[in-house]
């Protein structure tokens, strides 16, 4: 068993500690954060189902306060685990890699870490086997995730040279106040850096594009206008095909109520995921057109919780648990029930 540590329960950590609950071949040690926040609450409130350990910082009296039970210091926890999933808030998780490296501890960051925290700039399906061995990878963003997945798709099935995106991003998480409130939509400096992050780690691509901030939280939007490897052009059935056979793509129609992406957090709770969470991208049928020889098409992303697949696959690369993206995203999707609405 791979033991695997989380540090900084917030949005991502908490649904990153599930994931590796559900994992069977990993076993979360714990995890570690600084202050008692109302997640680290709902977990005490939750029977603390996962150990938890205090950064350096933290006060303790603010959690006997609260009764909620501490095992020990982020070091301990440090001590105990193979590889720490490091998900406190962008620019945190360089200082953290100071302890990582002290303690041997192999180590992956999220999205809002600089590129040069980590060895490689992972992907489960686009670049798994350069993180093989890795001490420290760097997971895209949500975004760039779901983005590469789609990208990733059409170009293994038929080969892909160029792309173009527009992102329609949310500006706030559910819950988050320190935004603001807003009623105005923000313009980005093109090129948008998933567009650039997208050729880093797929750099056969050459990818633009532009993103629009909106006042909104329950996921992105982003259009993709892709282009064939050699000329050769993807229509909109091959793009339908290759798009509905990947586990971590769903594929909707307008017709059956998928009206935008309000519409895939409510079926997540109906479908009683928790916290409203889905793992997947969602892919708009309807949306799928051919533009001279480019296809473009649009995709939404759950900004919570895409990244949390890919992430798993980011401890078997950098445990070589497997040596190949094919059997590592397999077991993963796997343990995550990914793919299940298809049958
Ligand atoms: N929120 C999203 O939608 C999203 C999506 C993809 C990637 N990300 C990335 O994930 C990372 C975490 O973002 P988030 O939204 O989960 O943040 P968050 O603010 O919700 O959570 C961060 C947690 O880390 C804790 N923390 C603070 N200092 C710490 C320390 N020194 N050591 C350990 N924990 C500490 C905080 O108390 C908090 O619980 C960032 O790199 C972010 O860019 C976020």
């Amino acid at each position: 068993m791979v033991k695997v540590g989380v540090a900084g329960y917030g949005v991502i950590g908490q649904r990153l500690a599930d994931g590796v609950a559900l994992q069977k071949d990993m076993e979360l040690v714990g995890i570690a954060d600084l202050a008692p926040t109302l997640s680290i609450r709902a977990l005490r409130e939750k029977g603390m189902p996962y150990d938890l350990y205090l950064v350096e910082g933290a006060d303790k009296a603010q959690f006997d306060a609260a009764g909620i039970p501490y095992k020990g210091s982020f070091h301990d926890l440090i001590g105990k685990v193979d590889v720490m999933l490091d998900s406190s808030p962008g620019g945190v998780g360089a200082k953290n890699k100071e302890l990582y490296e002290k303690a041997g501890v192999k180590a992956i960051f999220q999205g809002g870490e600089k590129n040069s925290v980590a060895d490689v700039f992972f992907h489960g399906y686009a670049n798994y086997e350069k993180g093989l061995g890795a001490n420290y990878l760097k997971l895209t963003s949500c975004n760039t995730t779901g983005l590469i997945r789609s990208v990733d798709c059409l170009d293994r099935a038929y080969g892909v040279d160029r792309v173009a995106i527009t992102i329609i991003r949310r500006a706030a998480d559910p819950g988050d106040y320190h935004r603001g409130l807003t009623n105005a939509l923000q313009m980005d400096k093109a090129p948008s850096h998933q567009a650039l992050d997208l050729m880093t780690i797929m750099p056969h691509v050459e990818a633009t594009g532009i993103l629009v901030h909106t006042p909104v939280t329950h996921g992105h939007i982003i259009t993709v206008v892709a282009h064939g490897k050699n000329g050769k052009k993807i229509t909109r059935d091959m793009a339908l095909e290759a798009f509905k056979t990947h586990d971590r793509i769903r594929v909707v129609r307008l017709a059956d109520g998928f009206l935008g992406n309000a519409s895939f957090f409510r079926y997540a709770r109906d479908l009683g995921n928790p916290r409203g969470d889905m793992y997947e991208i969602g892919l708009w049928e309807d949306s799928i057109v051919e533009s001279g020889d480019n296809i473009m098409y649009a995709i939404n992303i759950p900004q919570e919780s895409v990244t949390i697949p890919e992430t798993m696959d980011g401890i078997r690369a950098a445990m070589k648990m497997q040596s190949d993206s094919r059997s590592a995203t397999g077991e993963t999707n796997k343990y995550l029930g990914l793919g299940k609405w298809k049958k």
